[in-house]
């Protein structure tokens, strides 16, 4: 298993290029099931996720060409994954591949959609939390699917084909927003999705299905309309970049000082997160190429920060958060409200000399002034990159075991932040 070794201490000063968004590109694959035409999508990350999402499509029979590079290509440019689902072969999503990838689950809207039955095994437990797919089941019940669950397996079936209905969510979900949408956009007849998610990668796939001549109104509201139509089609889509890689290199940058541009970002997809980083200390200035961030001098202020649904603080950066306040000049509390578990790193960021207390769903965080670099074990995508956070301001060497975890979710972190000054390297075995 590769480690990456870091030697904490150096700034961070340079160009750091933002790469696809990860939680976009996973549905948006998954929407090429929609069609029995192609669908080209551009700007995708190439990240273990991504390979790992290509060979559970291939196992229902869909074909999926990868464009590498051209000559004269940034060496940071996004794949194009050409997807054809025109055949497809088989609708049961076994439990060997689903449980090795969560979103892997949300393929049963449009199997269901498309082909009036699916089969999908219960993704199971993860180390962030239960993750139940509840409100996934009541949504596809809703639009007239029968569902029962037999042996780890969810059975769908609609064969009459969906129709349109009203899905109010208890709670604000991603995917199940994902699969409400995807189901209602084959639907007969109107579907109307009641405290949907806002995120911005809904809104890519909304915008992405509309491109294959689909019917979605207000996404990126709480309320999405949606006209089913009998059939999509083809297109060509580009996948937004990558909010959460961003802000997590601004954290990076706030965390070490320097001054990083963060090329292809783009600031209206975290503004919350950039008000955070703010008031800890960090300058940002936004421009045509992306978000410039800088840090000089003056020390890392205390924050309380609550995650919350978009637009509010994700949780997808409260990991990196936590390991940035680790050295403020004061108590900075940390509250996570989507996931009761998300707290993995707690205790290895306390091997770098961190004070965390956890109580319930609080992290109060007593800033130091000086982490010590020590061996770290990465335990899900975001804890571990809150560890590369700290170990680039800790004295000394960090080794980070376990960094299957970041290639699931981070493009070639190691060379974006070398080549700004990091002492940062992959060990291979
Ligand atoms: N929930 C239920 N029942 C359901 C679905 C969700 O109770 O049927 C609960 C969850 O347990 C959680 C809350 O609702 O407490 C929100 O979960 P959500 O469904 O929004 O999460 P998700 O769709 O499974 C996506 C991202 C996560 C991100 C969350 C929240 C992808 C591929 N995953 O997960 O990303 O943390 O939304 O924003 O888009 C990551 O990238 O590291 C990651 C975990």
């Amino acid at each position: 298993m590769d480690r990456i070794r870091i030697v904490g201490g150096n700034p961070l000063n340079g160009t750091i290029p933002i790469s696809g968004a990860k939680n976009a590109a996973l549905p948006l694959m998954i929407a090429g099931l929609l069609t029995d035409e192609k669908l080209v999508l551009e700007n995708v990350p190439r990240l273990a996720d991504v390979s790992q999402l290509q060979r559970i499509l291939g196992n229902h029979g869909i074909d999926i060409t990868v464009n590498g590079k051209r000559r004269g290509d940034d060496a940071y440019a996004g794949q194009t994954l050409e997807i054809d689902a025109r055949v497809i072969v088989d609708t049961t999503a076994p439990y060997e591949l689903v449980s090795k990838m969560r979103a892997s689950f949300w393929v049963i809207a449009p199997l269901l959609a498309r082909m009036g039955e699916a089969k999908v095994s219960l993704p199971g437990g993860c180390a962030i939390g239960t993750r139940p797919v509840d409100f996934h089941l009541d949504a596809l019940r809703a639009l007239g699917a029968e569902i029962e669950i037999d042996a780890g397996y969810v059975l769908a079936r609609a064969p009459k084909g969906l129709k349109g209905a009203r899905i109010v969510f208890p709670k604000v979900s991603v995917g199940a927003t994902h699969t409400a949408l995807m189901a209602a956009s084959l639907a007969d007849g109107e579907t109307i999705i009641e405290n949907a998610a806002r995120e911005p990668e809904i809104v890519d796939v909304a915008d992405c299905i509309n491109a294959m001549g689909g019917r979605v109104e207000g996404q990126g509201t709480s309320t999405i309309r949606v006209v089913g139509v009998p059939r999509l089609k083809g297109a060509r889509h580009s996948v937004l970049p990558d909010r959460i890689e961003t802000g997590t290199y601004a954290m990076a940058v706030a965390m070490t000082g320097g001054d990083v541009l963060l090329s292809g970002a783009r600031a209206d997809l975290l503004e919350s997160a950039l008000d955070t980083l703010r008031e800890a200390g960090a300058e940002i200035t936004v421009s045509n190429e992306g978000l410039r961030v800088k840090r000089n001098g003056a020390g890392i202020s205390p924050v309380t920060v609550t995650t919350e649904p978009f637009p509010g603080f994700p949780t997808d950066l409260q990991a990196q958060l936590m390991a940035l306040t680790t050295r403020a000049r004061g108590t900075s509390r940390i509250t996570e409200t989507i996931f009761e578990n998300r707290f993995m790193h707690v205790q290895e960021l306390a091997r770098l000399g961190a004070r965390i207390h956890l109580d319930g769903e609080t992290a109060t965080i007593e800033g130091v002034e000086r982490l010590k670099g020590a061996p770290v074990m990465a335990t899900d995508l975001r804890a571990s990159v809150s560890l590369v956070i700290g170990a680039l301001a800790a004295e000394g060497e960090s080794m980070i075991h376990r960094v299957y975890h970041l290639d699931r979710g981070f493009e070639r972190l190691e060379e974006k932040l070398s080549a700004c000054g990091a002492e940062i390297e992959r060990l291979a075995g």
